[in-house]
């Protein structure tokens, strides 16, 4: 075949193809499943990395659903949603909510952990810094998130064993362990719900947030 002739037959091949594909447009549905296969071929095992990150749980798919329909998610599901996540909450043993700042400190600079490189069982760090200002002292902070500088100050967190501290400590601690667990869509990780962070870091960050010896209500 002449090489004009062979351009005008795949010309003619790519039209059919094109209206053949535009005239069965896969429906949402399809779209997502054909998109969850070439990520799923896209992506292997290695390491503590496995290819099940990429399953979504209902607040996952919820949320983007709602994102790509460009609208609210409906406050029924929201709710449940965050009934859901709230009741996965692992409060810490004897009540005990507060560590060391100077651990914690840590724990939120850092954004080590969970690659394929990482031993499996290795500490992780909170990577707060990401999203929050929190010590006056680190400028380099992202800011999706509100500022946590003065966090307990503002709070009216004076003394972390005066009754009155009860309910922000416990929320703060819920907050970290399971974000979506008050705000269904929340875009911060759910550090302890994830098995990001364990009882004891939170612990530490939690004293870096609320301890009024802690640089961040100072
Ligand atoms: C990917 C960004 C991101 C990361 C990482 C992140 N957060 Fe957040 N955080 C947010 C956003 C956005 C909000 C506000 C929306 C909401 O309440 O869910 C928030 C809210 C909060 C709140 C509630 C503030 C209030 O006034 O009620 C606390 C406390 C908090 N984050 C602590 C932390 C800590 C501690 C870490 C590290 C373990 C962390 N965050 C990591 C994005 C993030």
């Amino acid at each position: 075949m002449k090489k004009q002739t062979l351009y005008i037959v795949c010309a003619a091949a790519l039209a059919a193809a094109l209206v053949a594909g535009c005239s069965s447009m896969p429906d949402s549905a399809e779209l997502d499943q054909l998109t969850t296969r070439i990520a799923q071929s896209s992506f292997r095992d290695q390491g503590q990395a496995k290819v099940d990150r990429l399953v979504q749980d209902e607040a996952n798919s919820a949320c983007s659903a709602a994102d790509v329909a460009g609208k609210p998610l409906d406050e029924k599901v929201a709710k449940s949603i965050e009934a859901a996540n709230f009741a996965s909450i692992q409060w810490p043993a004897g009540g005990q909510y507060i560590g060391d700042w100077k651990e914690g400190e840590k724990i939120a600079q850092s954004g080590r952990g969970k690659t394929w490189s990482d031993p499996a069982g290795s500490e992780n760090g909170g990577n707060c810094y990401n999203c929050h200002q929190i010590s006056k002292t680190e400028i380099s902070y992202g800011t999706l998130g509100p500022s946590l500088y003065n966090y307990g100050k503002m709070r009216g967190v004076s003394n972390l064993y005066a009754p009155e501290s009860a309910a922000i400590i416990q929320y703060t601690w819920g907050k970290i362990w399971n974000a979506k667990a008050y705000s269904a869509c929340s875009q911060m990780p759910r550090a302890g719900h994830a098995g990001v962070l364990n009882e004891q870091q939170v612990k530490h960050i939690m004293a870096l947030l609320l301890d009024p010896k802690s640089p961040v209500n100072q």
